[in-house]
């Protein structure tokens, strides 16, 4: 799948990724499931690159869920350990290239300080950037967004018929940000796992055979010539 595939007048604004797959990357090489983790690193770049060279705006990674601290302690920390060096390794690079890195999940008492003052510097770097936001998903939970979310309105006493959907939109992690219309997740897994629950209620799915690992902007294009191919309706009907 090449760009010349792709109606650039019709690119999502919006690609949201599970990026699935890293342990049986390893597992069939006979490699311990950290290399698929670090072996990720390049996909996510050429992700990035790709989603650049077709203008979306808005790009979101699953980095780590808040049922991933279910893992063994020994990859939970050596994820906790990568996420933190690739921030250290990529940031400058991203900032040059015009990207808006932020976070999004819970920051608990689980995710190391240094983690967090990694996450708020590269953030604090890339603020004013424009050309697109790169939002990372870590230790975050669709539904602990929702929660969050609720809490905070019950915590400002909002009135109850004060509550709507806007209400609730409002306070979630990134308000701005623009709902997904194509959510990727690659490793043949077809499911959500808890990713951004509110936000993709209306989004086109693509599920990938590939293994995260293994992604290029390749893939990322066909995706998005598969989202080209929908027809999205909201509910509604197509207009005549
Ligand atoms: C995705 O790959 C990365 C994270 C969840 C952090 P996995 O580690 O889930 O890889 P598989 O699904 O076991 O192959
Ligand atoms: C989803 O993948 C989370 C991330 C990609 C960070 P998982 O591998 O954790 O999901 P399940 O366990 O297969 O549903
Ligand atoms: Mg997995």
């Amino acid at each position: 799948m090449s760009l010349a595939d792709i109606d650039r007048s019709r690119v999502p604004v919006h690609i949201a990724c599970v990026m699935d797959g890293n342990g049986r990357w390893a597992n069939i090489r006979g490699l311990p499931r950290t290399e698929g983790h670090a072996a990720g690193e390049a996909a996510l770049l050429d992700a990035v690159e790709g989603a650049l060279e077709i203008g979306v705006k808005w790009l979101t990674m699953f980095a780590f869920s808040t049922e991933n601290w279910r893992r063994p302690v020994d990859e939970v920390r050596y994820l906790m350990n990568f996420n933190e060096g690739l921030l250290l390794r990529r940031r400058d690079e991203l900032h040059e290239k015009g990207v808006r890195i932020r976070f999004s999940g819970r920051r608990d008492w689980r995710v190391p300080k240094r983690v967090i003052r990694r996450m708020d510097e590269s953030a604090a770097l890339t603020a004013s950037n424009k050309r697109m936001t790169l939002t990372m998903a870590f230790n975050y939970g669709g539904r602990a967004e929702i929660v969050d979310a609720v809490k905070s309105i019950v915590a400002d006493r909002v009135p109850i018929d004060k509550v709507d959907e806007r209400t609730i939109r409002s306070r979630l992690y990134y308000p701005d940000m623009p709902d997904p219309d194509l959510v990727i997740r690659t490793s043949g897994e077809y499911r959500i796992s808890n990713f951004l629950l509110w936000e993709l209620a209306y989004s086109e799915l693509v599920f990938m055979d590939v293994l995260w690992p293994d992604f290029r902007r390749s893939h990322l294009y066909e995706a998005v010539a598969e989202y080209q191919r929908r027809e999205r309706r909201f509910g509604g009907v197509r207009q005549q």
